[in-house]
């Protein structure tokens, strides 16, 4: 494995430990902790996590109790919204990272709970944790906007909308921006945020953050095409039997690939102004272009 690979891997550990501190002190009621916990504790990549605490170490050289807390609020925000994405009335799922979805493994209820449960703690966590009330507000903001009615959720509607008639490139790109790449626009912002940004720095890093979002989903729907379930750890080849607006569906898999290319390397690009201090940053961009899960 590559040292970057290790160091990723480090960092993913690191948010597993403080979720499960987090849940270790959380006080919930008896089925709910077990499907918050199977859910949460399942094996995600921790991908919008790892981003936040890299953002913050950039701005601020090093990682803080602050990024730490913001970094488990967007990984459970994000947890909460595939819990949601997978259910019945969505898309409808049986498989999440390896696991049975959590309507399926406990029930739908419990599942839209669960969802809800996730969403509500995100908040509780960075009003309860953050050591400044202004930096606390900063931060629940920049989660709020990006996740809810006018960033994730939005896109998620028009996802859903949009199963109804042939998408163009507009709709498509709309649809990413809103239900992906917002949610790591806000990883890269709550951690530079965390950190200490300035205003140009903020506005940096979270431009960085839209455009690897964006290449993240082109690349998760490449991926519904060309790899397998067991390598993605949930059903791979739904999006084409739903009818999704998928890159690969609306401008053919040739060019969701060069569109991919393209995007991650202007997220490479908008890090300019930090140098060779953001190389982290430039790596990242580039393995997550060549994942296969
Ligand atoms: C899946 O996100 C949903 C998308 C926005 C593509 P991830 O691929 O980050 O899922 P986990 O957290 O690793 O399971
Ligand atoms: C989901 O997009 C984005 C979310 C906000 C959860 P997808 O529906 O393509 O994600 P997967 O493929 O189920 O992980
Ligand atoms: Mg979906
Ligand atoms: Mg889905
Ligand atoms: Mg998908």
């Amino acid at each position: 494995m590559s040292d970057f690979k290790v160091r990723l891997q480090k960092k993913a550990q690191f948010v597993n430990e403080t979720l499960r501190r987090i849940l270790d002190h959380q006080e919930i009621y008896g089925d709910l902790k077990e499907a918050i916990r199977y859910t949460l504790e399942s094996p995600g990549k921790r991908v919008r996590a790892v981003l936040l605490l890299w953002c913050c170490e950039l701005v601020g050289g090093r990682t803080n109790h602050n990024a730490e807390m913001a970094s488990a609020a967007i990984e459970m925000v994000h947890t909460y919204s595939l819990i949601h994405d997978d259910l019945p009335a969505m898309d409808d799922d049986d498989m999440r990272r390896g696991l049975p979805t959590c309507h399926k493994a406990f029930d739908e209820a419990t599942a839209i709970l669960t969802g809800d449960a996730l969403l509500t703690l995100a908040f509780e966590i960075l009003a309860k944790e953050i050591d400044s009330p202004a930096v606390a507000v900063r931060l629940i903001r920049q989660l709020a906007e990006d996740a809810g009615a006018s960033g994730m959720i939005a896109g998620q509607m028009a996802d859903l909308r949009a199963q109804e008639f042939t998408g163009t490139k507009e709709i498509l790109e709309y649809i990413h921006v809103h239900k992906t790449a917002k949610m790591f626009r806000c990883a890269a912002a709550m951690g530079a945020i965390c950190g200490g940004a300035t205003q140009e720095q903020l506005d940096c890093l979270g431009e960085y953050g839209l455009r690897m979002g964006l290449a993240f989903q082109i690349a998760d729907d490449i991926l519904d095409e060309t790899a397998s379930s067991e390598q993605l750890g949930k059903t791979a080849g739904k999006d084409l039997k739903a009818a999704k607006c998928t890159y690969p569906a609306v401008v053919g898999l040739e060019t969701a690939r060069t569109l991919q290319e393209q995007v991650t390397s202007e997220a490479v690009a908008v890090l300019k102004p930090f140098g060779k201090k953001a190389d982290v940053l430039r790596e990242f961009a580039q393995v997550l272009l060549q994942r296969t899960k």
